[in-house]
């Protein structure tokens, strides 16, 4: 009896969850971390790596070399275009989902706007896919929490 009191419980508890984080993407399914109750990120590994590679062909000469660009990102240069903003924790490309970010990747910005330049062609999209998973992997778990509840997860 009281066994099978527990059971419902675990059962109830595990309906909770997947009810609140349902969403299913190319990170995988999200798991809530028992410990932390923060969304687990579950990114994978080897490709995260092939991420990194493709960040250091490409990247680090405007983002730095671990997505942190420079101090002074929030100052406008002179033309009024801002610099490369860091890509981990500490400015918001964790306020895009993962298609606004392949697609910043793939377009850039417009040369009047900023000057990221725009990397379809020169890219396959499984190397964007990659980047965009190493740029997630810099992310605090706190913060790729919040990313995930407020930009991916509805
Ligand atoms: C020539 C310098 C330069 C290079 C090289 C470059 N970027 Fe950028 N990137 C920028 C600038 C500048 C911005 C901000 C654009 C703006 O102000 O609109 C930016 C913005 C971004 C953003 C959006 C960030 C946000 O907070 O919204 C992402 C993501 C990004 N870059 C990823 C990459 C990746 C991945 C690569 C390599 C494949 C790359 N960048 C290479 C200059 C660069």
């Amino acid at each position: 009896m009281r066994h099978s009191l527990l059971c419902g419980a675990a059962i109830i508890l595990l309906l909770g969850c997947s009810d609140t984080v349902s969403f299913n993407t190319v990170v995988g399914k999200p798991e809530i971390d028992g410990r932390t109750g923060l969304i687990k990120r579950n990114l994978d590994l080897g490709q995260v790596k092939r991420g990194f590679t493709v960040y250091q062909a490409n990247c680090t000469g405007c983002h730095g070399l671990n997505g942190e660009a420079t101090p002074d990102w929030r100052k406008p240069n002179p033309d009024g275009k801002y610099p490369p903003p860091p890509l981990d924790s500490s400015a918001h490309a964790w306020h895009h989902s993962t298609e606004v970010l392949k697609k910043t990747i793939l377009k850039g910005t417009p040369p009047e706007i900023g000057s990221m330049p725009a990397w379809e062609g020169k890219l396959t999209e499984q190397e964007v896919d990659d980047v965009v998973v190493w740029i997630k992997s810099l992310w605090s778990d706190e913060i790729y929490d919040l990313w995930y509840r407020n930009f991916e997860g509805k």
